[in-house]
């Protein structure tokens, strides 16, 4: 169980010091799936930030099982099972397709993986062959780049996932493709799944949906408590200025 207690976030830019999140509370339980959805700027991604120990708040605590993490950094809580896709994810000049899910799937160093590497690929309908021996570099388009992050989650099979914006980038039939790996994450899942997204097909497979807008939880439940509301769109409706897509 991962708690959020009283997180507050500010940055600064030219125009001074901005609250990008506000006295942010939540509890999110185990084995269940999350949508996190709310107008761009948000904050979502932040908050992101602050689960993965990207960001630090500058008040409040994260507990996770009950254990204090606030201070600890991005790979000790990655060792204790926090795992996060970036919403812009990073290219590794050098490295291949292979290697890097194989380092994410941490498989015995003798083991051959790549059967578990073709068939984590394939998951984000990617053609196994096209891709093993690629080089995670600037050849590779953001759609691409995104599934093979997808793909390094799958494999680390860690017991709590935060994906910021999956469908970000990518096309209508990879997206089809998206929702089934998400669909098959929850069926099967054994950790807890956190996804930030606009889409109504994503936020349609959630156990439960928190809506944040400018910094604060406007609204937290199940997905059929929330999802008519956002339907109707009686609260603020996510993703509704397309134009100032990030
Ligand atoms: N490091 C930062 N420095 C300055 N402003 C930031 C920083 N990170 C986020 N912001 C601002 O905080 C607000 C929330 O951003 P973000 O968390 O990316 O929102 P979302 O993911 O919901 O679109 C935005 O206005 C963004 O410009
Ligand atoms: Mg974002």
């Amino acid at each position: 169980m991962l708690e959020l207690q009283n997180i507050t976030y500010s940055a600064s830019d030219e125009n001074g010091d901005k609250d990008i999140l506000r006295d942010v509370s939540l509890t999110l339980g185990d084995n269940k799936f999350y949508v996190i959805t709310g107008p761009n700027g948000s904050g979502k991604s932040s908050l992101a930030k602050i689960i993965a120990g990207i960001y630090t708040p500058e008040s409040g605590k994260l507990l996770y099982n009950g254990r204090d993490i606030t201070s600890l950094s991005i790979t000790e809580r990655a060792n204790l099972g926090i795992s996060f896709a970036f919403q812009q994810p990073i290219r590794f000049k050098g490295i291949t397709v292979k290697d890097l899910i194989k380092l994410a799937a941490n498989g015995p160093a003798d083991k051959d993986m790549n059967a578990d590497v073709c068939d984590y690929l394939s998951q984000v309908g990617l053609c196994a062959r096209d891709y093993i021996n690629r080089e995670v570099n600037a050849s590779l388009s953001g759609g691409e780049l995104k599934r093979i992050e997808i793909a390094m989650t799958l494999a680390r099979k860690s017991q709590f996932t935060v994906f910021d914006e999956p469908e970000a980038g990518i096309d209508l039939w990879s997206f089809n493709n998206l929702i089934k790996v998400f669909e098959k994450l929850h069926d099967e899942t054994h950790g807890s799944i956190v996804i930030i997204s606009h889409q109504e097909r994503i936020i349609n497979i959630a156990d439960e949906i928190i809506l944040l807008a400018d910094g604060q939880i406007v609204k937290s439940g199940s997905k059929d408590e929330i999802m008519p509301l956002l339907m109707n769109g009686n609260i603020a409706k996510p993703g509704c200025s397309k134009a100032a897509a990030v």
